[in-house]
């Protein structure tokens, strides 16, 4: 089976200096990509900017905006069976990048931002029969009320929803936990544990619970 999965941040340019970033350190994508090549799968990664070792035999597209994630994820999902969106894809990028660095002045500085694409969403509207599309719902609060309505609303098949609030799981951290729900009102909770492990448990899943046995 053909993977495409996304890890990483992405980065929106405000100068040549700066940009627009979030925590995501890229591990749990990359644990993912991991584990659906050991479970002999043929696996696309989409990664924005990390310090991590590219998995061994993986495809790594190595992207830096929202807009090239989107560019680069799009392309691929033309032959992806399965489509898992780790990646915490910026939602607003500044309306103008400035070409030379901006010089501080006394006073508050406003930045304007406008709305990227929500990949996830395009990939919904545009999901090809037998895919299985894969969305990650990062929250602090009502974790499994916001999950399912993102399920919903991008026409998903599975969404994976993990608690940001704490240091021990989510952004960064060695160690995560989640509950998967599926469109056919599946719901399993997985503990907290390495994200490694949590990994191999969401690919396991993915490959013997759904409707298509991908
Ligand atoms: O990278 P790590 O440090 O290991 O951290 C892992 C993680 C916390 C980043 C990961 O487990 C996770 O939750 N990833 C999703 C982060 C996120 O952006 O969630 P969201 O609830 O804002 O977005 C919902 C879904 O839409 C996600 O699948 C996201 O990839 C996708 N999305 C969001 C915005 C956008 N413009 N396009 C998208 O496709």
């Amino acid at each position: 089976m053909k993977y495409l999965i996304s890890a990483g941040p992405t980065r929106e340019k405000i100068d040549p200096v700066r940009f627009l970033s979030n925590r995501s350190s890229g591990k749990m994508g990359y644990a993912l990509a991991t584990a659906a090549q050991q479970a002999g799968h043929d696996v696309t990664l989409v990664s924005g900017p990390v310090n991590l070792t590219h998995p061994a035999g993986v495809k790594v597209i190595p992207v830096e905006s929202a807009a090239e994630m989107a560019e680069a994820v799009k392309s691929e999902a033309e032959n992806a069976d399965v489509i898992i969106m780790s990646a915490a894809v910026a939602d607003y990028r500044p309306v103008e990048v400035h070409g030379d660095k901006l010089k501080k002045s006394d006073g508050k500085l406003v930045i304007e931002l406008e709305r990227t694409e929500d990949i996830l969403a395009s990939l919904g509207q545009n999901k090809k029969s037998g895919q299985l599309l894969v969305g990650f719902a990062a929250e602090t609060r009502d974790v499994i009320k916001y999950a399912q309505d993102k399920l919903k609303k991008k026409n998903l098949d599975w969404i994976v929803a993990n608690d940001v609030s704490r240091s021990d799981r989510g952004f960064a951290s060695d160690s995560n936990a989640a509950t998967m729900i599926s469109a056919d009102g599946q719901k399993m909770d997985l503990p907290l544990q390495s994200k490694s492990k949590l990994a191999k448990q969401i690919i396991s899943i993915l490959s013997t619970k759904n409707k298509n046995s991908v």
